[in-house]
């Protein structure tokens, strides 16, 4: 394979940027050149890309966000839409794709697979943490130690003020991010899109601890159970606490990403390349047991992400 080209699409993720460097990077020490395709799949529907050069992805391993800028593409999924991509990739003779991105990018990438015999390797990029094949995601860390960041502060101001903090986080249909940021932040209380709430065992839980000396609460919710201003309100309405919400929103969604996250960025990064020296494609690089691991990116788009219901359990049992 002599040419590659590369894009980030879906909402961005710390740690793009650094598995952008790997790509490239790694590519150029085989001799393989490296288009960089601009807004995901809409700059390769506009044809809208760029060579990149070892100077190209100078000073951005420690950025947030993408060089190569993002987009949701529509289009995409449109027969139009992909033929058009394809058009775009043999007038620049570029053989094979990597595709950094979540779920609904890598539906992208498996249409040009299935579709047209186009060589794609997806790198998974998301916040979210919501693909079953991967334990891991790129952004994912650095969101939740964001989350984190404010979680601490907010139990600061709420013991001060005896009060419980409702927090949302992000994370689409996956609680992820409410679990990993409440098990690690202390949160007395996670809700979650997986595991169906019910306000009076979480009365009665805050009651408890309160009972035990705590002088705060703090509730982390994810985005997809409900609003924290509508959960802070049934709560309001049911209890005598001060009961005060926030939303994090796309704070989580930027900054610089940390070690975990540029460790796996440069070794998905490296590994996509890899495979596709190697004329392998169709692929999905991910991380398991701590192991670096390519899937087939059909069956990895097929598989349904699974709730860790143990840690869910030792949250319950360590945060009283
Ligand atoms: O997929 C990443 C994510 O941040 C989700 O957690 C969230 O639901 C969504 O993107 C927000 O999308 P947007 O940035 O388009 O508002």
């Amino acid at each position: 394979m002599k040419r590659i080209g590369l894009l980030t699409s879906g909402g961005d993720a710390p740690g793009m940027n650094a598995a952008i460097r790997a790509v490239v990077r790694t590519a150029i020490y085989y001799g393989i050149e490296v288009f960089g395709i601009e807004r995901g799949y809409a700059g390769l529907i506009d044809d809208t890309m760029m060579q990149m050069e070892m100077r190209s992805v100078s000073d951005i391993v420690q950025r947030g966000g993408t060089k190569l800028r993002t987009a949701r593409c529509l289009e995409m999924l449109t027969e139009e839409g992909q033929k058009q991509a394809v058009a775009t990739l043999e007038k620049h003779g570029i053989e094979g794709l990597v595709v950094i991105g979540g779920d609904g990018s890598f539906r992208g990438a498996k249409c040009l697979t299935e579709g047209y015999g186009i060589p794609t390797i997806g790198i998974p990029g998301t916040i979210d943490n919501d693909l079953e094949y991967t334990d891991y995601t790129l952004g994912f860390d650095t969101a939740v130690n964001t989350c984190l960041d404010i979680i601490n502060k907010l139990r600061d101001t709420m013991t001060s003020h005896e009060r419980i903090s409702v927090v949302e986080v992000m994370g689409r249909h996956c609680g992820d991010i409410a679990l990993y940021a409440g098990i690690t932040s202390g949160a007395e209380i996670i809700v979650v899109p997986e595991i169906a709430y019910n306000m009076e065992e979480i009365i009665t839980r805050i009651n408890r601890s309160r009972a035990n000396g705590k002088r705060s609460n703090i509730i982390v919710i994810a985005e997809g159970v409900m609003t924290a201003d509508a959960f802070a309100k049934q709560l309001q309405d049911m209890t005598s606490y001060s009961v005060r919400a926030t939303t994090i929103g796309h704070i989580q969604r930027g900054g610089s990403p940390t070690m975990a996250d540029r460790m796996l960025a440069a070794q998905f990064g490296n590994k996509a390349v890899h495979l596709l020296k190697d004329g392998i494609g169709n692929r999905v690089v991910g991380i398991h047991k701590n192991e670096i691991i390519d899937m087939d990116i059909i069956e990895a788009v097929s598989m349904k992400k699974k709730f860790n219901y143990e840690l869910y359990e030792t949250l319950q049992m360590i945060s009283m």
